[in-house]
């Protein structure tokens, strides 16, 4: 007996010090196990004289009892132990700030079109929007581009196969002037919009694209007149460029649409052949415009001895590529990831007028 008590505190030793529960099943198989301490001495009891024999049975009994106890209280334990520490380990700081997601890039296109909406809104302008898809009246037309005008031809327009032998010839729009047409015929003056979108011409090289994009202005009201005009878009080219004193010309030029018209150049330097936007000796065209032409009015149902305004239309690939120095239009469109981790901008960065853009 005193051999049992002897055994048994040495066992339990064994269980207590046992730290996973791999130890701890070692140690089951060498207290329980077949050929485990306990079991050996089992084996011995047929041996042993009647009385004897169940003396011992019941302490060999209550010895084997008290060790698998101690062994599934151990097992609960070091469970525990374990669960608590993996919660230690686990542990989420709920009040850490939030971390924008490493991965993807805002577009320039993107990026860019959202400065033009942040620059323009500040002016009270709305955006609005027309169809890839237009109709001859449209497109051509109603801008004043009757039908033999030669400005047809110059647009190298993208016609699209008639549906039926009779239908009216459909094309990819060729700029977003067709929305000043769909704004000033469904809505009354005053009008003060931006029209973002894609435009298509047959054109193809490093500064062409066949698809491309452009933000087409139109301002419509009783009292709009050039100097609004001239106003309106010296304050975009300095927004834009972030040059508060940027030189802007605005040199005669003709469009059908608008009487008079002219295309706005900014102020650069090519010293080097490096292009620098800026003071310098050398201009550079960035956009047209000019006073809508009374036809045009007219076309769309506005007395035009009532109202009158101006309208300006601009590539935003090319002055993404002026303001980002990027020299070639192509890779805007080939998803390299190197060229838009490169040239992309940050998701959360949303441009504003506030902070420079
Ligand atoms: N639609 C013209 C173009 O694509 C740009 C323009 C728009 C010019 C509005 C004057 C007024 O070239």
């Amino acid at each position: 007996m005193e051999d049992l008590d002897h055994l048994k505190s040495s066992l339990m030793d064994e269980v207590a010090a046992a730290r996973d529960p791999g130890a701890l099943e070692a140690v089951r198989v060498r207290v329980l196990g077949k050929k485990g301490a306990v079991t050996q001495r089992m084996k011995t009891l047929g041996g042993l004289e009647p009385e004897a024999r169940k003396a011992a049975g019941q302490a060999l009994n209550a010895l084997k009892d008290a060790l698998a106890g101690a062994i599934e209280a151990r097992k609960t334990a070091l469970a525990d132990e374990a669960l608590s520490a993996r919660l230690e380990r686990e542990t989420v700081d709920v009040t850490l700030p939030g971390r924008p997601a490493p991965a993807g890039h805002i577009h320039p296109i993107s990026q860019t079109l959202e400065e033009l909406v942040a620059i323009f809104g500040e002016m009270g302008f709305s955006v609005a929007e027309g169809p890839d898809i237009e109709d001859d009246f449209h497109n051509f037309t109603a801008l004043n581009i009757p039908q033999e005008h030669p400005a047809r031809q110059d647009h190298d327009t993208f016609y699209l196969p008639p549906l039926t032998p009779d239908a009216a010839r459909m094309v990819l729009r060729t700029h977003t002037s067709p929305v000043q047409i769909r704004t000033m015929q469904s809505v009354e003056p005053p009008i003060r919009i931006i029209v973002p979108g894609r435009t298509y011409r047959a054109d193809s090289d490093a500064t062409h694209s066949p698809m491309f994009h452009q933000v087409e202005g139109l301002v419509i009201d009783e009292a709009a007149h050039m100097g609004h005009l001239k106003g309106t878009l010296i304050d975009f080219c300095r927004a834009f460029f972030g040059i508060s004193d940027l030189p802007v010309r605005f040199r005669p030029s003709y469009f059908p649409f608008t009487e008079p018209s002219a295309e706005v150049d900014i102020g650069c330097s090519r010293e080097g052949g490096q292009l620098k936007i800026g003071h310098g000796k050398d201009w550079l065209e960035i956009l047209g415009s000019g006073m809508v032409h009374p036809k045009v009015l007219e076309n769309c149902g506005i007395d035009s001895t009532r109202y009158q305004g101006f309208a300006f239309g601009m590539g935003i690939e090319r002055i993404a590529m002026l303001k980002y120095g990027m020299p070639d239009l192509r890779p805007f469109y080939d998803s390299d990831l190197r060229w838009l981790r490169h040239y992309g901008f940050l998701p959360l960065e949303t441009p504003s007028m506030v902070r420079g853009l």
